[in-house]
């Protein structure tokens, strides 16, 4: 539960009160507290200073709520430079993930106008979210039940709507950790297709198509049969169709949804399986981009394809030197079992733009590369020179971290293979992301395409940090979903 309140902080009868922290000569500051009387904030400064708090982003610090209604008093730190909304997002969700466990939490950081307010409410609520599937219900990892934003703009309709479609893009950004969290014993492609249909239950104007492993067959998306075919768990395409009445635009998202990777026949080394139940990311946050942009009524339609399949070693598994034809027709010799996100995104490209959308969106954790290249918090965008720039322009306004790459046409020339139309992969590891682009692009076709490698920033194995919990991540959701929006409206 989520309000704006624009009541004095300090009469607030909340658990936790948070104020913001930044640094200053050496030492900390206040930052928009105004409403403190002046004794408290001058001892305030003075105490925090004394217990070295240093106002830096990240920093969370409990200390007693002398003079104020709250039980206690929360300094977050928000970094040192201009206040803008992604700092006031990671300030917020530093907060109310570091208060897991606290019942109720108002907010009085500096939110004067309305892009701030929103922006807080959003941190606020990416951060409060904690894994709870597989664990004893535990009340001290309980996220924050009712959180409070204090703010000039309580009654302002144009942060009423900001935060309501804040709700719904949390609550988007949670179900798509849930699923990337979920063990893949419990989430393999039927399973995410039955938890494709209950998410979608009672979202209005959202149809879902499912394709089995007989209908992939039948279909010609040799792509999902060869990847799926040596697990016992079979492949699944799912189509998740937004299409309200008056669209002004028409996108489709391609999501890849290898349920575990285990590397296939040219199997992985045990450590770098560990993480590979989050190789569904992608599709995970196709799915809860449509079905948000659903709940949020944007005026466009938004088709997602979620490319599912486990990729297993066994008897009936492919082997390094099969070929497949994806649907369509290209012949694609697969040289690398564990190459395969390309092979099934093949697929659902193809499938994707023979509905002709105006643009089409791939979103995958599909290379090692792209993690070296970028690390884990940013993601990486190829594609036709518009698109990319477009989705990089989305990303940067919903707060995600991405960054353009090139797709270099001489790299076509490293796919080549000596029995198909293409192989899988290159003869060298040079430039593997771009490589896995060029690979794709093949499948757009002539739609204005972009694709998104999120194998970084899909799962967070390091520590938690601003709104960012362990795991599973959510990324890519914001991206998609201002695209989705800035298509509708432009
Ligand atoms: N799912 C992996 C990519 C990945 C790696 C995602 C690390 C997240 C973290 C993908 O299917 C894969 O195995 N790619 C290979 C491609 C290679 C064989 C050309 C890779 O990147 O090593
Ligand atoms: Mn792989
Ligand atoms: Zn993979």
């Amino acid at each position: 539960m989520i309000a704006l309140t624009s009541k004095d902080p300090a009469k607030l009868p909340v658990d936790a009160l948070v104020v913001a922290t930044a640094p200053k000569d050496g030492g900390v500051e206040l930052v928009g507290t105004d409403w403190l009387p002046g004794e408290l904030r001058s001892a305030l400064v003075r105490d925090a200073g004394a217990l070295g708090v240093t106002g830096k982003a990240d920093e969370v610090r409990r200390v007693p709520a002398t003079g104020l209604k709250a039980k206690v008093l929360v300094l977050v730190g928000l970094g040192t430079g201009p206040v803008t909304a992604e700092r006031l997002r990671r300030a917020a969700g530093a907060a109310t993930r570091e208060l897991a466990g606290v019942g109720s939490v108002a907010l009085a950081l500096p939110a004067g106008d309305v892009a701030a307010t929103v922006a807080v409410a959003e941190g606020a609520l990416l951060g409060a979210y904690t894994y709870t599937r597989y664990r004893a219900a535990d009340a001290a990892r309980a996220p924050v039940a009712s959180i409070e934003v204090v703010t000039t703009k309580a009654k302002d309709a144009a942060a009423t709507q900001g935060v309501a479609r804040a709700e719904v893009l949390a609550a988007a950004v949670h179900a798509t950790r849930d699923l990337v969290n979920a063990a893949p014993n419990h989430l393999y492609p039927e399973a995410f297709t039955e938890a494709a249909r209950a998410a979608a239950k009672g979202v209005k104007g959202v149809r879902i198509t499912v394709l089995d492993e007989k209908a992939l067959a039948a279909g010609g998306y040799g792509g999902l049969v060869g990847v799926g075919q040596g697990s016992p768990r079979p492949p699944r395409l799912v189509k998740v169709a937004y299409s309200p009445a008056r669209a002004k635009a028409k996108v489709a998202l391609v999501g890849k949804g290898i349920t575990f990777d285990s590397g296939g026949i040219s199997i992985k080394p045990s450590g770098s399986m560990e993480t590979m139940k989050s190789d569904m990311a992608g599709a995970a946050a196709v799915l809860h981009t449509v079905l948000a942009a659903a709940q949020l009524g944007v005026p466009a339609s938004v088709t997602g394809w979620l490319c599912l399949a486990e990729n297993m070693p066994s008897g009936t598994a492919q082997r390094p030197s099969d070929v497949v034809t994806i649907r369509g027709g290209k012949t694609v010799e697969v040289l690398n079992t564990d190459a395969e996100g390309r092979l099934v995104m093949a697929d659902g490209l193809v499938a994707a733009t023979e509905e002709k959308p105006d643009v089409v969106i791939d979103i995958a954790t599909l290379t090692g590369a792209q993690v070296v290249a970028l690390g884990d918090r940013v993601g990486a965008v190829m594609g036709t020179d518009e698109v990319r720039a477009e989705l990089v322009a989305a990303a940067d306004r919903s707060g995600e971290q991405a960054w353009p790459m090139p797709l270099p046409d001489e790299l076509k020339a490293n796919l080549s293979s000596r029995v198909a139309d293409l192989a899988n992969v290159a003869g060298n590891r040079d430039a593997g992301m771009l490589v896995a682009g060029i690979f794709l692009k093949e499948f757009a076709g002539s739609t204005p395409w972009a694709h998104y490698d999120i194998a970084g920033p899909a799962f967070n194995e390091r520590g938690e940090h601003d709104y960012t919990p362990k795991g599973g991540t959510g990324f890519g959701v914001r991206t998609l979903l201002a695209f989705v929006e800035s298509r509708a409206t432009r």
